[in-house]
């Protein structure tokens, strides 16, 4: 048996959509894949197609990432399989209404999937490509990552989370050989849009992408070594500047006196 130089890349999610078309596009660039999904006839129909068009190996796993066993299973793959060289955390859902309308039991249903497992699988991925020497961990978070106001909130507040996790990750894992990348799309034409009870009938065409042009500049964005890739973002200098003023209030944020502006309310009271 001959090792794929490039390895394997396993993602999560893959059975439609962003993740379908992730499944196709690394299948392409030489990858393996392993396909992690609820839906098996899908995950079959999608891995049928790419290994008639690549050839190359792929394994389909069902596995609800809501579920613990079903992520443990998940996990242990990531740890125990050293052809495994990217991470791709993409399975998500999300939901349109409003905060306070919306089901709480949906939304820890949605912290489980879009947080817990996410996590869970950064962190089994993370020590086993650093002890092979190699590996990218591909995060897909949101748009609405740094736009909560505009969507459900907690959904916006689960994609601001991968988004600080990836940031951190960067830095923990400096020179360590790893590449990690949060993307954070606009909205995206898929089925998410009806599984979160919406329709994307609702929105304007032009703020919606389709999902080949996502996952393409997604990877374009990759191959640029971009840790933040937003996909719609007309000027790349906006996010630069938006980057730069959080750079500038980090120093800033921790301190042993209060800022001068709270001086009166605090001597009041
Ligand atoms: N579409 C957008 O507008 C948009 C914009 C920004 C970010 N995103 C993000 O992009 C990612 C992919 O979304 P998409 O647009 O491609 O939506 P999608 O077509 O609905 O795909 C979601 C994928 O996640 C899988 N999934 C859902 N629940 C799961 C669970 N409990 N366990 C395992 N897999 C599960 C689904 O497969 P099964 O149902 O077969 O399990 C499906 O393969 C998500 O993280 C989403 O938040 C989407």
């Amino acid at each position: 048996m001959t090792t794929n130089p490039k390895g394997t890349a396993l993602i999560t999610g893959a059975s439609s959509g962003i993740g379908a078309i992730y499944a196709d596009r690394l299948a392409h660039r030489g990858f393996d894949l392993i396909l992690v999904a609820r839906g098996q006839e899908s995950l079959n129909r999608v891995a049928r197609d790419i290994t008639q068009a690549t050839g190359r190996t792929i394994t389909t796993v069902r596995a609800d990432l809501g579920n613990k066993d079903d992520l443990r299973m998940i996990e242990t793959m990531l740890r125990s399989d050293p052809s495994i060289t990217m991470l791709v955390n993409n399975a998500g859902v999300g939901a349109v209404e409003p905060l306070l309308e919306s089901d709480v039991e949906d939304m820890e249903r949605m912290i489980a999937l879009n947080v817990t497992a996410l996590t869970r699988l950064v962190y089994a991925a993370a020590p086993s490509f650093v002890s092979r020497g190699r590996g990218t961990i591909i995060n897909l978070a949101s748009a609405l990552a740094i736009a909560p106001e505009l969507f459900n909130g907690v959904y916006g507040a689960t994609k601001a989370y991968v988004l600080a996790l990836t940031l951190s990750l960067h830095k923990e894992l400096a020179g360590k050989h790893l590449q990690v990348q949060a993307v954070l799309p606009g909205a995206v034409a898929t089925q998410f849009w009806e599984v979160a009870g919406g329709s994307l009938d609702h929105l304007p065409e032009h703020i919606v992408m389709r999902p080949d042009n996502t996952v393409d500049a997604a990877l374009a964005g990759l191959d640029m070594g971009e840790l933040v890739t937003l996909p719609s973002l007309p000027n790349a200098g906006d996010w630069e500047a938006y980057e730069a003023a959080r750079q500038t209030l980090i120093p800033q944020l921790s301190r042993s006196e209060p800022a001068s502006r709270y001086h009166t309310v605090a001597l009041a009271s």
